[in-house]
């Protein structure tokens, strides 16, 4: 496969509502990056994946946008964002813009045209159906809960939202609509951007009548055309936001041959604590081998035809450190054991902003400090359906998205040093103890782990392109894999529990080691059977 820039990036998300806040009016801002980019050259990473930062009413923080080609007002001016990326450039990092083209928000031109009446040019613009005997054309539902479709009343039709109501899906079948997309493309293009994530792109393909929402018959012949009319004619990294994936539809978007994306994110492993065939709300134990089989299918499967991108969070997803680690006594060593495990593997690392300090889950009491549409609309559907306030919040701790969007937490000082105004979300509690001056001035924090970690795969071709093979496979606590690139090895440890675990692997051939690194102070040899400390995780060399 051909050798591409991105192969040996490390990605960093920033949700910019949350990121810092320059102005101190409470919400996160493009200044606000700007002044924290050399933090993230601190870290090492190359890229930056920027949340929406378009106009939009704000329904679902930017994921309705009302002008691709303008900047929230909050958020600050295009010459701001011509800025940050002039600042970015010249520290070497390049920015991935979120491109949300399933839908728009319906106070884009585009839809308050399309509302005025059916003749209108923009009509096709959208999915509008009749009423069936007086109701909605079918039951297709919103991932938002409730129904998808809205009822226009000075029309008479529905139109169709996957999300919330202000979000109309656009229709991809109007060729119009496609070359809007371009233009959008291509003017950010022109900008010198690195490149986008594409949101729920794997829905663009939908056939409303027979309720396909994901993986419609046109997604690839879609994303074709576009890769061939916009940004395939410039060298970036395109990672489609894909919940539908399996290994065989990552290898259609993600094989070069295929001149579609650079990768997709899969989210397999996402939904391994939740009840299959319910709703990620319903939780269940995670169980570490079913872990391992996920992770290891799409490793294997993915070799030579494809790329992976490896993530545990991002701003839809809770904090992993509270998730599958432990964000009490063993905090450190499991937010470390985490990250070595996911940085040793073969793809494209994300790291979602604060996960490199080991930010944890947040706990607001009532459910009036919560502002995300899916957990207020999930809420209220649940409650509407006899479920009690206690068993929502449980889940709403688990899994709601506002975990992941509490402040930035930069220093010890109010509000975590974040804004000096009223912040947008409260910041979690915890920032005192958890904070980015603090990790920085810590050798032995997370987030210098994490440093390590982007050091160590951008100077080693096996970590970016060595074959990966399970070991020790059968066991219930320990992940254990090795990466090999012409006789380069690289093995990496994790005990997944708060226990001591034994790793036991006879067919590994042990040469001489190093210790690459480790989240325990002492260092411990490689042997083919080895007792683990809790949360224990080494990186050798061989
Ligand atoms: C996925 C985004 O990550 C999420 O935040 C958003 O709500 C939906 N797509 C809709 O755009």
């Amino acid at each position: 496969m051909e050798k591409k820039w991105w192969h040996k990036s490390v990605v960093y998300e920033i949700y910019p509502r949350s990121f810092y806040d320059s102005n101190n009016d409470g919400i996160g801002d493009i200044n606000g990056i700007i002044e924290k980019l050399d933090y993230l050259k601190l870290l090492g990473i190359d890229v930056i994946w920027l949340g929406p930062v378009y106009k939009s009413p704000n329904d679902d923080n930017g994921y309705d946008i009302s002008d691709y080609c303008d900047i929230m007002d909050e958020f600050g001016t295009m010459e701001d964002m011509d800025n940050l990326l002039r600042e970015a450039n010249s520290r070497g990092i390049k920015i991935v813009m979120d491109l949300v083209v399933n839908h728009t928000s319906d106070e884009h031109p585009w839809f308050i045209e399309a509302k005025k009446s059916k003749d209108n040019k923009y009509r096709d613009y959208y999915v509008w159906r009749d009423p069936i005997d007086g109701k909605e054309p079918n039951e297709m539902g919103s991932l938002f809960s409730g129904s998808a479709w809205q009822y226009d009343e000075a029309s008479g039709q529905y139109y169709m939202h996957i999300f919330s109501k202000k979000q109309p899906d656009l229709n991809w079948e109007n060729i119009e609509v496609r070359k809007a997309v371009w233009d959008i493309v291509n003017f950010w293009c022109e900008k010198g951007v690195g490149g986008f994530r594409m949101d729920v792109i794997d829905l663009i393909g939908k056939v409303p009548d027979k309720m396909i929402t994901g993986n419609g018959p046109k997604l690839h012949e879609y994303l074709k055309e576009m890769n061939k009319n916009s940004f395939g004619k410039y060298d970036l990294l395109t990672v489609g936001e894909t919940w539908g994936a399996t290994p065989e539809i990552a290898k259609l978007y993600s094989n070069p041959e295929e001149k579609e994306l650079s990768m997709v994110f899969q989210f397999e492993h996402i939904g391994l604590d939740e009840q299959p065939g319910k709703e990620k709300w319903d939780l269940k134990p995670l169980e570490l081998k079913e872990l391992k089989r996920v992770f290891s299918k799409w490793q294997s499967s993915l070799e030579g035809k494809g790329w992976n991108s490896l993530f545990w969070n991002n701003h839809d997803l809770p904090r992993i450190v509270s998730r599958w680690g432990n964000d009490k006594e063993y905090r450190v060593e499991s937010a470390k054991m985490l990250a070595t495990l996911l940085h040793g593997l073969k793809g494209t690392p994300y790291i979602y902003q604060g996960e490199e300090l080991g930010m944890t889950n947040v706990h607001f009491n009532s459910i009036d400090e919560y502002d995300d549409i899916e957990t207020l609309n999930m809420y209220k559907d649940r409650i509407a359906k006899g479920y009690s306030h206690e068993e929502i919040m449980k889940s709403i701790y688990a899994k709601g998205r506002d975990n992941a969007r509490t402040p930035m937490q930069w220093d010890d000082s109010e509000n975590g040093g974040f804004t000096s105004g009223k912040p947008w979300l409260a910041v979690n509690k915890n920032y005192k103890e958890i904070n980015a001056k603090a990790a920085v001035e810590d050798e032995n924090s997370i987030f210098h782990h994490y440093r390590k970690l982007v050091d160590i795969r951008k100077n080693s071709e096996t970590i970016i392109y060595g074959e990966y093979r399970e070991l020790d496979a059968e066991n219930p606590d320990v992940f254990a894999y090795i990466r090999e690139l012409d006789g380069d090895k690289v093995v990496v440890i994790c005990n997944f529990t708060d226990k001591i675990a034994t790793f036991k692997e006879d067919s590994m051939e042990i040469g001489d080691s190093k210790v690459l690194l480790s989240n325990y102070k002492d260092i411990v040899e490689l042997k083919n059977t080895m007792s683990l400390r809790p949360y224990e995780a080494i990186m050798y060399r061989m």
